[in-house]
């Protein structure tokens, strides 16, 4: 009999009443240091006074309006995205993927309106991962997440990830709307576009006046140290998709753009019920104001200098269980020599939460509010689990 509860996850075990800053607490009264935050959600861990705070404030006024009318909440964001980003237009979304659909949109839409309508395609690369919607599904391109699920949306071009040189500047031709990429691949598996490369493809649109659409769903929101992850380039794109860290838990995406990139999107070309609303905008321009100071910015770069030379010592002292560390800032991937799944449960084993994802990684995807005391605690968790999983794996041999 299927589940109550559409059966498209493969859930751990694990019931968690409450949460405490890096602190998830089960039921049963253990507590779990939690690597994942909700998949890079929860930027400034749980139950964060200032957003508890900013949330029942706004519930106690107004929950829910309608993009029919002005929402000063959402005006205040928009203004203070604007004022920290490149972008001078904001929309927002409920999720990741709803941003890539506008992302997506808004980029068809400014050919079409400069009288190049059959510049449609959108060029991503291998490994991607822009949500689960249509334009999602068709972006990444995968078997995994399309099979079954056809017919694709059309106008996907995918290239290998790491293309360049004359393999990457022929594909963008006149048919080309966009490049879309992610600064560093999560789902991918803590893949980063080194800034050479991410000037080059600023380069490449620059002399074919093709849009850059970075989706910095993962990688933003000071994940890396920098408010945004391109800023460490020193480029800007020109649409950029925004969601999961920008909400802190509540659900709130957004799409940023500069003024001629979104020069096609007037009254009635895109909408939301939800998107924007003055709960999840109330929440956010929270968010904004504590993970935009550049002295939360410079902490979050100091405490991932820190987890990764202590990572990089766990993977000296395993070289069985782990290869490599990659990553940027507080998005931080452990290469494993075993199946990473053993590992994400050998941590479990150790109250310790950690996120698998492709190419055989673990993500460490810490809240950024997390502590130099529980970086030191994580890691001895995460050895714990190590030296567990090496223990089994020499009993079996
Ligand atoms: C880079 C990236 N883009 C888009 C998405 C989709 O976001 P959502 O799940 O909020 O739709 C995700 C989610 O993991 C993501 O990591």
């Amino acid at each position: 009999m299927i589940p109550s509860v559409l059966p498209t996850y493969n859930r751990a075990p694990l019931r968690f009443e409450r949460g405490e800053g890096t602190w998830l607490i089960a039921e049963d009264g253990t507590r779990y240091l939690d690597l994942g935050a909700g998949i890079a959600v929860n930027a400034l861990g749980h139950a964060h006074p200032a957003l508890v705070e900013a949330l029942t404030e706004q519930a106690g006024k107004l929950w829910h309006l309608s993009n029919l009318y002005e929402i000063p909440q959402q005006q205040a964001l928009a203004d203070a995205l604007v004022e920290q980003t490149f972008a001078d237009t904001v929309f927002f979304t409920n999720s990741g993927t709803e941003a890539c659909e506008l992302a997506v949109k808004m980029a068809r839409k400014y050919w079409s309106d400069k009288g190049s309508p059959e510049r449609v395609n959108i060029v991503t690369f291998s490994g991607a991962f822009h949500g689960r919607s249509s334009a999602g599904i068709a972006a990444a391109g995968s078997e995994k997440m399309t099979k079954g699920f056809g017919p694709l949306l059309p106008g996907f071009v995918h290239l290998p990830f790491g293309v360049h040189g004359s393999v990457l500047s022929n594909a963008i031709d006149d048919t080309v709307a966009a490049i879309l990429v992610e600064p560093i691949q999560g789902e991918g598996g803590i893949r980063p576009l080194p800034d050479p490369c991410l000037k080059g493809l600023r380069d490449l649109c620059d002399d074919t006046g093709t849009l850059l659409i970075f989706d910095e769903v993962q990688c933003g929101m000071g994940r890396t140290g920098k408010l945004f992850a391109h800023e460490w380039a020193g480029i800007a794109p020109d649409i950029m998709m925004v969601a999961k860290g920008i909400g802190g838990g509540f659900p709130l995406g957004a799409v940023l753009a500069t003024e001629n990139a979104a020069a096609g999107m007037t009254a009635g070309t895109h909408g939301s019920t939800y998107g924007g609303n003055p709960l999840a905008c109330a929440v956010g321009a929270r968010v904004l104001e504590i993970v935009g100071d550049p002295a939360f910015l410079d902490a979050v770069d100091r405490k991932a200098g820190g987890l990764r030379q202590k990572l990089e010592g766990l993977v000296a002292n395993h070289p069985d269980i782990f290869e490599l560390v990659r990553g940027t800032g507080l998005m931080l991937g452990l290469k494993c020599r075993v199946p990473n799944g053993d590992v994400v449960q050998a941590c479990y084993a150790q109250n310790l939460l950690t996120v698998p994802a492709a190419d055989n990684i673990v993500r460490l995807l810490p809240p950024l509010t997390i502590t130099d005391e529980e970086i030191a605690e994580a890691v001895a968790r995460l050895d714990a689990a190590a030296a567990a999983l090496a223990a089994t794996t020499a009993a079996e041999s």
